[in-house]
């Protein structure tokens, strides 16, 4: 019996439908395997990158330690000229950070002026041994080129681009600048010495008077802290006066963590 003309339609129906369905289980199947490589590929590329961002995040870390390291280092060949310790920098970092934070400056910057402050002395290289380490008083000759080591740290840093050099190169140039303006080299007075310099003046000084040198021996804390309450708005900032004896405790905390082993 032949087919009814419906029945073949129908099976042409189901035929042609599971030829397109047979092409559409292919072409979603291709195209599955299509996007699975390209996920590998958009996974792997990924992967990739993290790693590229992890060695550059390592590296800029690096750098950083690097060029701390370089400034304390260089910071520490100044004080080694002067025959001052390792630990002298070490502190006078401290104290300068403590400083300027108290003085208001951020906790980024305050960390800057700790890493860059070891170097105020950098100009020493150039100074003569017979001078740096000559015991007792500079008579004037000497004295004047004593004070050209401001100068001369200046010009050693102020080339660079780095912020911290930079802060650096300020710091050498104005930490013997005083308040009432009779300071060297620039003779500036007031705010008008960056808070930089102001800062490492009296963190460098208080150190300096508390400890031992090849010409002097170490004074004692009440002498120290009367020649600052007398140098206040004088040698020093008054602002920062108020603050280290405001703080006393905590620099003198600091004193005692770094000193000097003999
Ligand atoms: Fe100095
Ligand atoms: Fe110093």
């Amino acid at each position: 019996m032949e087919a009814s003309p419906l029945i073949e339609e129908i099976e042409n129906l189901k035929n042609s439908f599971l030829q397109v369905s047979d092409r559409l289980v292919k072409d979603i199947s291709r195209q599955e395997k299509i996007m699975l490589r390209s996920d590998r590929r958009q996974k792997k590329e990924y992967d990739e990158l993290q790693r590229k961002f992890a060695e550059v995040a390592a590296l800029q870390q690096e750098i950083e330690e690097t060029q701390k390291e370089v400034i304390f280092t260089m910071g520490a060949i100044g004080e080694s000229r002067s025959k001052e310790t390792g630990n002298h920098v070490k502190r006078v970092a401290e104290y300068s950070r403590m400083l300027a934070l108290h003085y208001g400056l951020t906790e980024a910057e305050s960390e800057m002026i700790k890493q860059a402050s070891p170097m105020h002395d950098i100009g020493k290289v150039a100074i003569p041994d017979l001078i740096l380490n000559k015991p007792g008083r500079f008579n004037e000759a000497e004295f004047e080129i004593m004070k050209t080591h401001a100068q001369i740290g200046y010009d050693m840093l102020k080339h660079s681009n780095r912020p911290l050099l930079k802060m650096a190169a300020t710091i050498a140039y104005e930490h013997h600048e005083k308040y009432n303006g009779t300071g060297y080299p620039q003779g500036t007075y007031g705010e008008n010495i960056h808070i930089y310099g102001r800062i490492t003046a009296i963190a460098d000084v208080f150190d300096a008077l508390g400890s031992e040198r090849c010409y002097k021996k170490a004074w004692e804390d009440e002498a120290i802290f009367n020649l600052f309450r007398e140098q206040s708005g004088e040698h020093f900032d008054p602002k920062l006066v108020a603050i280290f004896f405001k703080h006393l405790d905590s620099f003198l905390l600091v004193r005692r963590q770094f000193a000097d082993q003999f």
